[in-house]
């Protein structure tokens, strides 16, 4: 038997990303290789990149130069790019860098093993289709092994939005939902391998429609597998958060209380200028209505700051949305010019405002962040625990509201525990198991 082959995957941007890097994994194993931690000993080299801002793809860009001294000691090495650089950029990125001997699209890494053979029969291998075919039917079947208590799975990828300023509708394509069956059969086998938490991800989740009654229908089919206990899902566009996805939050006990629907800003100028297709108001009342169905749920948000065109007004806009909504968790960014979007054309905001804006904005949604936090000092809260902390004795896990929790004491993981909240730290909670 020849000794098996090694595959170095670095993932770069959203959790899909991490999902697809799994299944690209899994697809190479049957070509005979198993998963390395270092690029060092690869015999294949794969980056699953991310194009959502500029200093993304240039991260590839040098990540890609630094291989170039072990291809010289290792001829034989093979270097891929996969993800969404790869499928805006295509052939490019092997004229750019004639180390890459390998580009796959997000849609067609199901054809991995045959792109593979022709890298390393020496030829440069090359797919950035939209295929006809579902590549979920056209992956080999999932590994048995017991797996970590949580797990991505992806049920919907794409997006129809057009946010003037996302390539993702370009990179993902439309939207497409994987139909209801295939994704339980997915999601019974995952908790078979020791899984106690799923999240559901698509680039626009909340748009799902695999299932007759939309992505509340799938959750609710979901809810009915013993063994999971936990559902989330991410990342939703408000306009696409039907009556039966709020009141689930109301009723699901599975369905954790934690919600990520980003707004981008609170500018109606802004707003209507980035196609978000909603006003800061009709989002102000979304929450209200979710909050009501769910009073305890932590919301978390997607800032952009310096859109073309924001003044000092819009910004302050943001500011006031941001203080009348509140947030547990937020990501937040400047403004970054995506060739090929329809903001890319639009007049730009000098980069030291964007930068100021950028420090206002996080200073007030980490004092949120911290505060949300501060207030769970005293609950009892219940934790999915998922390995050992970094200190002897210690395990970590997650609340239902994604705060992680340090305990001391011998639990092991995948149980879920109640735990009594102590002490809020910087970026985590401190308790006792109760
Ligand atoms: N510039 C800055 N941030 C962006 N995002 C998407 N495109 C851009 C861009 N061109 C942010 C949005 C989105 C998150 C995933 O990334 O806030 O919700
Ligand atoms: Fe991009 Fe999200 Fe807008 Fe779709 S909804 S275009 S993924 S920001």
């Amino acid at each position: 038997m020849t000794a098996p082959k090694k595959l170095y995957i670095k993932t770069y941007g959203c959790q899909m990303n991490v999902y697809d890097s799994e299944r690209m994994s899994e697809a190479l194993g049957g070509e005979g290789y198993v998963p390395t931690e270092t690029p060092d000993d690869a015999d294949m080299i794969l980056l699953n990149t991310c194009h959502i801002r500029e200093k993304a793809a240039e991260k590839v860009y040098s990540e890609l130069g630094r291989f170039r001294s072990l291809k010289d000691e290792k001829p034989d090495l093979k270097i891929g790019v996969a993800g969404c650089v790869a499928q805006a950029e295509g052939a490019e990125i092997m004229a750019r860098q004639p180390l890459v001997d390998l580009v796959v699209g997000p849609q067609s890494y199901h054809r991995l093993p045959e792109l593979e053979r022709k890298a390393r029969a020496g030829e440069k291998a090359l797919d950035t289709d939209f295929p006809e075919e579902d590549k979920f039917d056209h992956l080999a079947g999932r590994p048995k092994a017991k797996r970590a208590p949580t797990a991505f799975l992806t049920v919907q990828e794409g997006c129809d939005k057009f946010c003037a300023f996302c390539v993702v509708p370009y990179t993902r394509g439309a939207e497409v939902s994987r139909p209801a069956e295939q994704v339980l059969r997915e999601a019974r086998d995952l908790v078979e391998r020791g899984v106690r938490e799923i999240t559901l991800l698509g680039q626009n989740v909340n748009a799902y429609h695999g299932h007759d009654g939309g992505l509340a229908g799938l959750i609710w089919d979901l809810d009915k597998i013993d063994g999971l206990e936990r559902i989330r899902f991410t990342t939703s566009h408000p306009n696409d958060m039907d009556d039966a996805l709020i009141e689930a939050h109301g009723t699901c006990d599975k369905l954790m209380p934690y919600l990520h629907l980003p707004v981008q800003s609170g500018s109606d100028r802004i707003l209507k200028r980035m196609n978000r297709k909603h006003t800061a108001e009709q989002y102000i009342r979304l929450i209200e209505r979710i909050r009501a169905a769910r009073p305890d749920l932590l919301l978390s948000g997607d800032f952009i700051v310096g859109f073309p065109e924001e003044t000092d007004a819009d910004f302050a806009d943001t500011m006031a949305l941001i203080e009348t909504v509140g947030y547990g968790q937020a990501y937040s960014f400047k403004y970054s010019t995506r060739p090929g979007t329809p903001a890319a054309e639009r007049a730009q905001v000098a980069e030291d405002v964007k930068s100021a804006r950028l420090q206002a904005l996080q200073a007030l949604l980490r004092e949120q962040q911290q505060a949300a936090q501060d207030t769970m000092v005293g609950r009892e809260v219940n934790v999915l625990f998922e390995k050992p902390g970094r200190e002897a004795g210690q395990m970590v896990g997650k609340s239902e509201y994604l705060h992680a929790v340090h305990v001391t004491g011998d639990v092991p993981v995948g149980d879920i525990r109640r735990v009594r909240i102590l002490q809020s730290n910087p970026n985590s909670l401190a308790g006792a198991l109760s």
